[in-house]
């Protein structure tokens, strides 16, 4: 036995029945030192908190826990319970802590795991001293619906990317060392196929087949739990009929077994009374006998655990091995974070400078040029502008939802991120806030007419879906008052989630997606405008045309009559084409690059593949411009004919490349097993022999391939 399942076997042998299900019981954090929840912590009651008070934190303002009251919370754990069991604290640190990051759907523009990886590591340095020992993130659920606000908090529609994200970001978090004073403990959430609530209404059922699962949504946390992601949250949907939550086939028999997760699987808030609104229980006692049996470890706030676990094992309606198997991975968290030996909140400072340089350089990667007619960007440095739009000043909404521990004072607006790099301009601005009616763009002194788009934080998030996702008459009227004065305009989106845009694309010369990019937005937006960064974001969804069109995704089969181009496949809609906007994976540069590779027909044998052979793929990315920049060149994958009808594309590989102007540089792909196989209809991860298409550029549209047979 190793040294840590000895230590976990020496507690458990010491535990009474109480104490093991005191453990899987979190509850919200008190905001004052309160008598009963010390006597609750003393008697064993009490595994973790929450480090919050409300049901839906990301939209309401946060309760910040003094450090002393954790301190002595855990002191009461270490000094006054029998078994000195600490407590673990988690709470919600999303995307950022102090220093607040892009939100995840923004930052999986960037394409760049390295740089993800390095700001979150920042964001457990910031968490962690403030007694933060586990975050309920990254998000990692695929969403194919703009109209479910949650689609912001996740890495978009691809499984590769999400997963790639998922690693980056959960490496960052835990570190190399989980038991480090600045690591903290990640959580995959929400486990699973939340993603693909139907209609985009929150909370809501999916329909959602094993093949579509396993292809699409288990993935990434396939990748989060090799990656070492010591807690996995189950999600509130059900699946197909059954609430994730009390579903013994994933969470036990796929993730515990087939997935190999050793740590423990946290409920949703009040997820498990809830599987009474769901339908499957009758009352608190049977939700936690029904959750409990499907390997749901520990209950967050409903207390459901607490006060029927103990009956439902004196009646053998639960065993106390499950109870055992709970309370084992529950220790091995807290043990493998060093809470035993360092229970406390560490003293430790942090290079806050070097978090804001981190969280600039990711807003920047993360923007995505959608248009530049005439090559209107990157604006000359000594520009006259008008300024106009609702987010000209604003430092709230442009940090996103779920932003628990950032400040809006920190926040540099894009007014302030111009005039403070770019001080030689001439700006004349108008901040038509969200509230107001004025509309029209004042001062029309300036050469050019930036638009400063978006949509109030409250639009994304929990429980803020929508049923529309057009641009707002308000958005549209405002573009067009700034269009009869004939200045060339950038139009700057600040929505996080995809919105159409139709109605504002022919008015604008440039449109550039920013999303929710953080404390750094006006930095990384002029660094961007004025071509200090060259933008090198692709977008990580489908961008629709309408909403209609929902849902859309690249990486889908192709229909029946389906002929030639990427979308000709899809019918033409009466009254609305069959193509997206923009598609995943595109978004434009200031400089011009050519992406080649040798086409000629390959050969590999499944027996190669199988023992580990790859196809190298060797390209080329020639700067064919003036300007340096970043190139993200993308690999995809059509397996031509497959025992189940496979994706039009998928993408399989990724590489960011900075290449000097008039240079070339030269990247090494690889396609080996994993990159051509899938799950089966029997969920057995396959390659079958046959046809392969590669295709390598830098958008889903990518035209160049090459053909690879399988025998
Ligand atoms: C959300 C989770 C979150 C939890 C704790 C739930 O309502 O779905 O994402 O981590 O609350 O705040």
């Amino acid at each position: 036995m190793e040294e840590l399942d000895v230590r976990i076997e020496k507690i458990l042998s010491q535990m009474t029945i109480d104490e093991k299900i005191g453990q899987l019981n979190q509850i919200s954090s008190p905001l004052v030192p309160d008598e009963k929840v010390f006597e609750e912590i003393r008697k064993g009651n009490i595994g973790s908190f929450i480090l919050s008070t409300t049901a839906q934190a990301g939209n309401d303002d946060a309760d910040n826990v003094s450090a002393n009251l954790l301190n002595e919370l855990q002191r009461v754990a270490v000094e006054e319970s029998r078994l000195g069991i600490p407590v673990i604290f988690g709470r919600d640190v999303i995307h950022g802590h102090n220093t607040v990051l892009p939100i995840a759907l923004t930052a999986a523009a960037s394409f760049d795991d390295a740089l993800v990886k390095e700001c979150y590591r920042n964001v457990a340095r910031e968490a962690a001293r403030d007694g933060v020992h586990w975050t309920f993130s990254p998000m990692v659920d695929l969403s194919r619906d703009p109209r479910w606000g949650r689609c912001v908090e996740g890495p978009g529609e691809d499984p590769y990317l999400g997963s790639k994200m998922a690693r980056a970001m959960i490496e960052g978090f835990q570190g190399e060392d989980l038991a480090a004073e600045d690591s903290v403990a990640a959580c995959a959430k929400h486990y699973l196929g939340y993603g693909a609530s139907e209609g985009g209404r929150d909370y809501f059922k999916t329909e959602i087949s094993e093949y579509t699962i396993r292809n699409f949504y288990l993935p990434a946390y396939k990748e989060a739990v090799d990656a070492g992601a010591q807690t996995v949250m189950a999600a509130f949907n059900e699946i197909s009929g059954q609430p994730c939550s009390s579903s013994r086939y994933w969470l036990t028999d796929v993730l515990k077994k087939e997935l190999g997760f050793d740590g423990f699987i946290v409920s949703d808030w009040g997820a498990i009374p809830q599987t009474i609104c769901q339908g499957v229980a009758e009352d608190e006692k049977q939700a936690a006998e029904l959750c409990f049996n499907a390997g749901l470890d520990m209950e967050m706030v409903s207390a459901c655990y607490l006060k029927h676990l103990k009956e439902l094992i004196e009646q053998g309606m639960v065993s106390e091995e499950q109870l055992d198997d709970s309370v084992r991975r529950i220790l091995r968290v807290k043990l493998r974070l060093g809470l035993f030996e360092k229970p406390y909140i560490p003293k430790y400072s942090v290079d806050k400078d070097k978090h804001k340089r981190d969280a600039r350089r990711l807003a920047g990667e993360s923007i995505v040029l959608l248009k530049n007619k005439d090559n209107i960007l990157p604006l000359n440095l000594e520009s006259s502008i008008t300024l106009a739009g609702p987010m000209v000043t604003d430092k709230v909404n442009v940090l996103g939802t779920w932003v628990l521990d950032g400040n809006p004072e920190d926040v540099t607006s894009v007014l302030e991120g111009i005039k403070g790099n770019y001080p030689k301009c001439d700006i004349n601005y108008r901040d038509s806030a969200f509230e107001e009616e004025q509309l029209c763009v004042a001062n029309y002194k300036g050469d050019i007419t930036v638009l400063c788009l978006g949509e109030t934080k409250m639009m994304t998030g929990e429980a803020n879906s929508v049923s529309n996702i057009e641009i707002s008459d308000r958005m549209i009227n405002i573009v067009k008052n700034a269009y009869v004065k004939k200045k060339p305009i950038v139009a700057l989106l600040f929505y996080a989630r995809p919105i159409a845009i139709k109605e504002i694309e022919p008015y604008c010369d440039a449109i550039v997606w920013c999303g929710n990019l953080g404390t750094e937005t006006g930095n990384a937006v002029a660094d961007v405008l004025f071509g200090k960064v060259n933008p090198s974001g692709k977008l990580p969804v489908t961008l629709p045309y309408c909403t209609g069109q929902i849902p859309i995704y690249y990486n889908t089969t192709a229909a029946s009559r389906a002929v030639n181009g990427y979308y000709d496949g899809y019918l033409n809609y009466h009254d609305c084409q069959a193509a997206p906007m923009y598609p995943f994976g595109f978004g434009l540069s200031y400089s011009d690059f050519d992406i080649s590779f040798d086409l000629s027909n390959r050969k590999i044998s499944l027996k190669e593949l199988e023992e580990g052979k790859t196809l190298k793929i060797k390209i080329k990315v020639r700067n064919i411009s003036e300007t340096d920049g970043r190139e993200v060149v993308q690999l995809y994958v059509k397996d031509v004919a497959a025992s189940m009808a496979r994706p039009i594309r998928e993408l399989k590989q990724y590489k960011g490349v900075f290449v000097k102007a008039n240079n070339e540089e030269e990247l090494d792909f690889e396609v080996g097993y994993r990159e051509l196989g899938f799950y089966n209809a029997n969920g057995n991860f396959v390659v079958e022999k046959g046809k392969f298409e590669i295709f390598v550029g830098n958008d889903c549209y990518a035209d160049k391939k090459t053909l690879l047979e399988v025998n």
